[in-house]
């Protein structure tokens, strides 16, 4: 099973995405300012693996806060908690993961330092194992919208990288239709500017020994032209209460070009993806990143002229008009909307 994030006595151990698919690395991140800068940097991305990193992240500040006064480390708690916060504001996971720390934290005021230190490193663990569970329920009730024989592409990472590690989202429902022997190919968008798909997505399928063929972004419309794609299959940073969707940039495109050809558009993503607090897609946040992300690749080759301005929004936000059905461990919101998704969180 690949291990994205994992608790190790003490420290937190990623998987460094930057480094693949050449080297597989785990460094370990001893402090949580380590921790929000590795999620910063992109050694661990992905919405639910955010989460989970920060959650880890925020039991090992409670592990350091060096106080037995009860108030004065809920003070130092909510510090660190803000640090972590200031690093991803698009996936939602990361603000979900965060809330229920603080949540727990302060439902034992009053109670010895020592004691609530340990609750929050137990809290963490069970974000940990939870992830993994939702996603391979989250892919079950995904497989059964696949067909024998489906071509799906697929954009970005919403593997097991983008999560605690086993199933993941998006893939995680292409795994599960594979493992019952559904014969699934995939296409994978090779996902600029950090080149997700084809870093992370070819990596994690070839290993699972699901058929992958690679295609740059602009390749998606001609592909779905010619009858090659039969359904899409994306993973969520946020969604909101109506159903809006936002992805890593370029899922829109894709999104409209699934229209026009007439192709169901899935999601798949956890419950904590969903902000129903949210009434639609215009109120997400959009991260934007460094220039140099475009006009360099991987923090290489430069390839575009010296002072060039850039745009760089990290996601974009699919209308759930475009959405054919919102996949969750819950069950499937089809068509996802106010109503459907509604009815999944009292599930
Ligand atoms: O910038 P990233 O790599 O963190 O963006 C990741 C995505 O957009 C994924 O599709 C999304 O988080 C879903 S992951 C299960």
């Amino acid at each position: 099973m690949i291990k994205t994030v994992e608790w190790r006595a003490g420290a937190v151990r990623l998987l460094d995405q930057r480094k693949l698919p050449f080297t597989e690395e785990y460094p370990e991140f001893t402090t949580y300012e380590q921790v929000a800068s590795a999620i910063k940097r992109m050694v661990v991305r992905g919405a639910p693996a955010i989460g989970v990193a920060a959650a880890m992240g925020a039991a090992l500040a409670a592990k350091d806060i060096e106080t037995n006064d009860t108030g004065e480390f809920l003070r130092q708690f909510e510090e660190a908690l803000a640090v972590l916060a200031a690093t991803r504001p698009t996936a939602v996971n990361l603000f979900w993961a965060i809330e229920r720390m603080r949540a727990r934290a302060k439902s034992l005021t009053g109670r010895p330092v020592a004691e609530i230190r340990k609750t929050l490193e137990d809290e963490a663990h069970k974000v940990y194992q939870e992830d993994l569970a939702i996603n391979k329920t989250m892919g079950e009730n995904g497989a059964a919208l696949l067909a024998a024989g489906d071509s799906i592409l697929t954009h970005c990472n919403a593997g097991a990288l983008a999560t605690a590690g086993g199933y993941g989202t998006a893939l995680g429902v292409i795994k599960a239709a594979h493992l019952a022997g559904k014969k699934i190919t995939v296409f994978a968008d090779e996902t600029r500017p950090w080149l997700q798909g084809a870093r992370l997505t070819a990596w994690e399928l070839m290993k699972e020994g699901i058929p992958v063929t690679l295609i740059t972004d602009n390749m998606a419309g001609h592909c779905m032209k010619r009858g090659m794609i039969s359904k899409i299959i994306v993973g969520a940073d946020r969604i909101a209460a109506n159903g809006d969707t936002a992805n890593k940039i370029g899922t829109y495109t894709v999104a409209v070009m699934a229209k026009r050809h007439n192709l169901p558009f899935y999601v798949a993503a956890p419950m904590s993806t969903i902000d129903y607090s949210l009434p639609d897609g215009s109120h997400i946040p959009i991260e934007e990143r460094a220039s140099e992300e475009v006009t360099h690749i991987m923090g290489g080759q430069q390839i575009a002229p010296d002072g060039v301005k850039v745009f760089n929004p990290a996601f974009d936000v699919t209308p759930a008009e475009l959405i054919s059905g919102i996949i969750t461990e819950r069950g499937v919101a089809m068509p996802p909307n106010r109503q459907t998704l509604a009815v999944l969180r009292t599930a």
